[in-house]
C-alpha cells in the first residue's frame, strides 16, 4: 500500500473510482453526480486550491481523497474534505481512515489550520471531526443536514467564530451537494 499525492495522470482512473464507488453505495445516479463533481474539481480548481491523495495497492488506485480551499472571513487557511472513496471491495479494512489521516497530515504540513467536511458524524468523528454550528462557521451553501457540518482544527486551539460568509471552490459551490 502506497499513499501519494494525486497527479493529473491519475485523473481518468480516479473519476472512474468515484463513479463506481458511489454507484455501488448510493445508486447509479449519485455515482454519475459524484463522478462529475470530481471531473469538475480536477478541471476547474486552481492547483493552489486543490490537494488530492491516492492509495495504491497492487498497482491499482484503491482509494482517493480531495481537499479544496474554503475561504474564511478571518483569512485562516482552511480546506474542505470532499469527496473521499474507497473501492467497494476494499471497504471496511481501515483504508478510508488511513487515507483521511494521511491527507490531514499533509494538509498540516502545508500550513492548513482548519479542515471542514459535510458527512456522517459517526464516521468522521473517528478521525477527529466534530459537529460545528453555523453560528461559529457558516457553510458555503444552505445545508440540508446541518448535523453533517463538521470541522477539526489542526492547531492546538479551539475553533474561533468566523464573522461573515465563507466561500468554497466553484466545483463544490452548487446547492445539490449540500
Ligand atoms: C466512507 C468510506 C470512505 C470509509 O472508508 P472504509 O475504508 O470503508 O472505512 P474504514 O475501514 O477506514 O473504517 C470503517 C469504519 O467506518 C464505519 N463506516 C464506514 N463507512 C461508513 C459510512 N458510510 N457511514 C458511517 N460509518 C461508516 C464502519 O462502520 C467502520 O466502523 P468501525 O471501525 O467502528 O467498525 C468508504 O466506505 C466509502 O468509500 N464509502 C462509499 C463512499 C462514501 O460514502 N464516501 C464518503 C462520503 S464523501
Amino acid at each position: 500500500m502506497k499513499l501519494i499525492a494525486y497527479s493529473p495522470e491519475h485523473s481518468k482512473k480516479v473519476i472512474k473510482l468515484f463513479t463506481d464507488v458511489f454507484s455501488d453505495s448510493e445508486g447509479q445516479e449519485e455515482g454519475q453526480v459524484i463522478g462529475q463533481l470530481v471531473r469538475e474539481l480536477i478541471a476547474t480548481t486552481d492547483s493552489n486550491d486543490l490537494l488530492g491523495y491516492v492509495s495504491i495497492s497492487d498497482g491499482r488506485i484503491a482509494a482517493c481523497i480531495f481537499f479544496s480551499r474554503l475561504i474564511l472571513p478571518s483569512g485562516k487557511i482552511a480546506f474542505i474534505l470532499s469527496p473521499v472513496a474507497v473501492a467497494s471491495l476494499q471497504q471496511g479494512k481501515g483504508l478510508g481512515q488511513q487515507l483521511i489521516k494521511f491527507g490531514i497530515q499533509e494538509l498540516r504540513s502545508h500550513g492548513v489550520e482548519l479542515v471542514f467536511t459535510y458527512g456522517d458524524p459517526d464516521f468522521y468523528s473517528k478521525i477527529g471531526f466534530v459537529k460545528i454550528s453555523e453560528d461559529v462557521v457558516k457553510a458555503p451553501q444552505k445545508l440540508t443536514y446541518p448535523d453533517g457540518w463538521l470541522a477539526q482544527t489542526l492547531k492546538n486551539e479551539a475553533i474561533a467564530t468566523e464573522v461573515g460568509l465563507t466561500k468554497c471552490v466553484g466545483a463544490l459551490n452548487k446547492q445539490e451537494y449540500w
